[in-house]
């Protein structure tokens, strides 16, 4: 009931000046993020792959609305891959971008400077010996977003990309995606969507994820299986195991402060489980998809509201 005025929250100005300003917002923000700095997240990282993780980081931003703080954000993604590389973790620790925050909005040149940005940071990514996948937005960047993948994919064929398993459509795009060295990381999708392109029901998210990770799992490519939920990751393992998936050809993913026992009975079993780790101060939009998600993400905050 509150997922509808949560994820409007999340794109209110309004709304993010209250937020900030909210005394308990900080201890509860850092639950899901590693911090402001890159120093915070180059120690987070550390510390997960020490405990077997695998990283996507992610710097956080979206809708940047000119053409200088997008190359900025291109920029602090080129600074990040360059510190991974020297600490040795970029073995381990890969990035995840969102193309808004590089440049998509920005009117009709918009494209062109969300790929030009992408592509710095894949070259840096390629100079670091990691990876780039490309997270997914709303419903209207699908197409935009999966074209400048593709021209990416030309140049840097190990580019990933976001699913979501809410859209219709995604069936469709799974089967497209899913050919020799494709990565796909397939969730179940986080924003507010009109029913003429998407589903409305838990039950019918989950049965579209079902459908997409079987094409997936069938399929040539590395499919990313990012999801909390236990009942997709148990179905995940068997489609695995059906079509001879060895622990090295998939991998499990869940989001920073997520499930955290989860993660480790994962890792144990041998799997490999990528953790999503957002760092920076633009943390607003982020954080109030996670509220949105759960109950009792909400509930916490409230609790700890009310005794302030
Ligand atoms: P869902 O929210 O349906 O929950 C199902 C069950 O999982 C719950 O009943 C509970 O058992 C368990 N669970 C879920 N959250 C829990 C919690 N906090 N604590 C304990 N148990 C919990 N979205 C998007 O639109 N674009 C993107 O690019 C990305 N990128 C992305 C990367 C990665 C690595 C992940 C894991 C997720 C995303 N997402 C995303 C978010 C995704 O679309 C989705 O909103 C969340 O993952 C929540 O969906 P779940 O599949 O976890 O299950």
């Amino acid at each position: 009931m509150l997922r509808t005025p949560l994820l409007a929250a999340a794109r209110s100005p309004r709304a993010r000046a209250v937020v900030q300003q909210l005394p308990p917002t900080r201890a509860l923000v850092e639950r899901f993020v590693a911090g402001e700095g890159l120093d915070d997240a180059v120690a987070v990282t550390d510390e997960l792959v020490g405990a077997g993780r695998r990283i996507t980081l992610d710097h956080l931003g979206e809708d940047t609305r000119d053409a200088a703080q997008a190359a900025e954000t291109a920029a602090a993604y080129e600074r990040l891959l360059g510190a991974l590389k020297e600490t040795g973790l970029a073995e381990r620790a890969e990035v995840s971008v969102k193309l808004s925050a590089v440049g998509q909005f920005l009117g009709a040149d918009g494209e062109r400077v969300a790929l030009d940005n992408a592509r710095r940071i894949c070259a840096a990514a390629a100079d670091a010996g990691t990876t780039v996948t490309l997270d997914m937005e709303d419903h209207t960047t699908t197409d935009s977003t999966l074209g400048i993948a593709r021209e990416l994919r030309a140049d840097f064929p190990w580019l990933g990309v976001v699913l979501q398993a809410y859209l219709h459509r995604t069936e469709a795009d799974c089967a497209d995606f899913a050919g020799p060295g494709s990565r796909v990381r397939l969730c179940k999708g986080a924003y507010q969507e009109p029913a003429s392109v998407a589903y409305q029901s838990k039950r019918e998210v989950d049965l579209s994820y079902v459908r997409c990770l079987k094409q997936l799992m069938r399929g040539e490519g590395y499919p990313m299986v990012a999801s909390h939920d236990p009942r997709m990751i148990r179905i995940a393992g068997q489609l695995a195991q059906w079509n001879n998936r060895k622990a090295d050809t998939f991998e499990y993913q869940m989001l920073y402060g997520i499930r955290p026992d989860e993660q480790q009975r994962l890792v144990d079993t041998g799997a490999t489980m990528r953790i999503y780790l957002p760092y920076g101060g633009e943390w607003y939009g982020y954080f109030m998809r996670r509220l949105a998600e759960r109950p009792a993400n909400l509930a916490f905050f409230l609790r700890a509201l009310a005794t302030k």
